[in-house]
């Protein structure tokens, strides 16, 4: 049996037009994938791909929703389009590939990742994640005046009698 986890919804990927969210792959190391809609009724409704170029290490989304036109995924740094069903591309500098696909089981409108190889680890990309990171930066600014007189003029203030 496969662990699965509940990602979010089919109406969501429609309505925001591609949904990224990012995991942890065997070695624990982050990746994002890509959400995207599917309308060919033998694939859809919605598939899953690692949100990078096969041309070169290229984000689709980054971070502002993934350039879609036509049912094809199109990469921003060369335009290579990317059939969202299939994942293959025929044009351009990427052309003759097939994005790496991510596994999902979509039920009663609820998408579910349900791949062995990732584990799901927030939504949205790497960064998203990377809050407390931000944080910890800022509990240095208030260093203590017992310890930080060392040049400072203001320091004279503790000369007693
Ligand atoms: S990086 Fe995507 S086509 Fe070149």
């Amino acid at each position: 049996m496969t662990e699965r986890t509940r990602l979010t919804t089919t109406e969501t990927v429609y309505e925001e037009g591609s949904w990224l969210f990012t995991v942890r792959d065997q070695y624990g190391e982050p990746d994002e994938v890509l959400l995207v809609p599917c309308e060919d009724e033998s694939d859809g409704p919605v598939e899953a791909w690692i949100n990078r170029c096969t041309h070169e290490a290229q984000r689709f989304d980054r971070g502002f929703g993934a350039p879609m036109r036509d049912g094809q995924l199109v990469c921003p740094k060369h335009g290579s389009m990317f059939d969202a069903c299939s994942g293959y591309c025929d044009n351009g500098d990427a052309a003759d590939t097939t994005l790496v696909s991510v596994d999902l089981a979509v039920e009663d409108g609820a998408v579910y990742l349900t791949d062995d190889s990732y584990e799901f680890a927030h939504a949205g990309s790497i960064e998203d994640g990377g809050t407390e990171g931000a944080e910890g930066e800022g509990t240095d600014e208030e260093g203590r005046d017992d310890e930080s007189d060392d040049d400072m003029p203001s320091s004279t203030s503790h000369i007693g009698f």
